[in-house]
């Protein structure tokens, strides 16, 4: 049985993730910052981790080493857009250059890169020799095809993620830090969550599936250091 850790299991794309890789049989290590939020399985591990905490994610890597288990892929999924704060002040600070907030650019820099990082940083030895680290970055995270503007917290903290993943890819080919095989950013595309609302063309199960098929296909152990999307293609960085 493979084993997975996914981030942000509570709902969204996070909960897709957990039901498709149990429906297929995968044992599933599955974050959120409340856990009775998570339905239980006899495949199920629910731990809890709040990535705006370091305290959080230090108790979390030490519960999954205990664990004693090899992990096959790990997801960073979990990510937060200051849109969804419910005060416009905070987000507009994140978004506007009139209103630029360093202070409230880096809780959402924290979330969505740093501490997706150092998680990785502190799972490197649990990690198999057919791991994939797969880190959900997204379209708005590209600098060539940048076109929306401001917008500087949640675009900005993933053109890092995704500089972080090339970084750490390089690492992984050029040194033994770990037994992973490759680690890739991936852009899920607009899917109805609560962070892309019900016009979103694609749903968060469709895109869970979609994953499972390009590990299982290797495409994600034959990406070192790419920035794909869910069909496999290339997205331009
Ligand atoms: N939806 C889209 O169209 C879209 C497009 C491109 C990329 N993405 C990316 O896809 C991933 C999944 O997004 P989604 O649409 O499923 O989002 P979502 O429905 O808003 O869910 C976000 C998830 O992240 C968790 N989270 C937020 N802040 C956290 C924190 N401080 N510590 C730990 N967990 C935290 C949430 O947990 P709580 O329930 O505890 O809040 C929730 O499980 C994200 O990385 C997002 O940036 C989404």
């Amino acid at each position: 049985m493979k084993t997975i850790l996914v981030t942000g299991a509570s709902r969204g794309l996070g909960k897709s993730l957990t039901e498709v890789f149990l429906k297929n049989n995968w044992k599933v290590i599955a974050s959120a910052r409340d856990i009775s939020k998570l339905d239980s399985h006899e495949n199920l591990i629910p731990l809890e981790l709040d990535l705006s905490s370091e305290d959080s994610l230090r108790q979390f890597i030490e519960e999954v080493k205990k664990l004693d288990l090899e992990i096959d892929l790990l997801i960073n999924n979990a990510g937060y857009n200051a849109k969804d704060s419910g005060d416009n002040d905070y987000f507009q600070s994140t978004f506007r250059i009139e209103h630029f907030s360093a202070k409230a650019v880096d809780d959402t820099l924290l979330i969505n890169a740093l501490m997706p990082m150092q998680l990785i940083s502190g799972l490197l030895k649990v990690l198999s020799s057919e791991s994939v680290v797969l880190n959900i970055s997204s379209w708005l995270g590209s600098i060539t095809e940048k076109k929306a503007a401001g917008h500087y917290a949640y675009s900005g903290s993933k053109a890092l993620l995704n500089m972080f993943t090339r970084g750490f890819a390089l690492e992984l080919e050029k040194s033994d830090i770990s037994k992973c095989q490759s680690t890739v950013a991936l852009n899920p595309g607009w899917m109805q969550t609560d962070m892309g609302g019900a016009k979103a063309p694609s749903s968060p199960q469709d895109v869970a599936e979609k994953i499972l098929g390009l590990y299982d296909s290797k495409v994600l152990q034959d990406s070192n250091g790419k920035f794909l999307n869910v069909d496999g293609t290339e997205h331009l960085w």
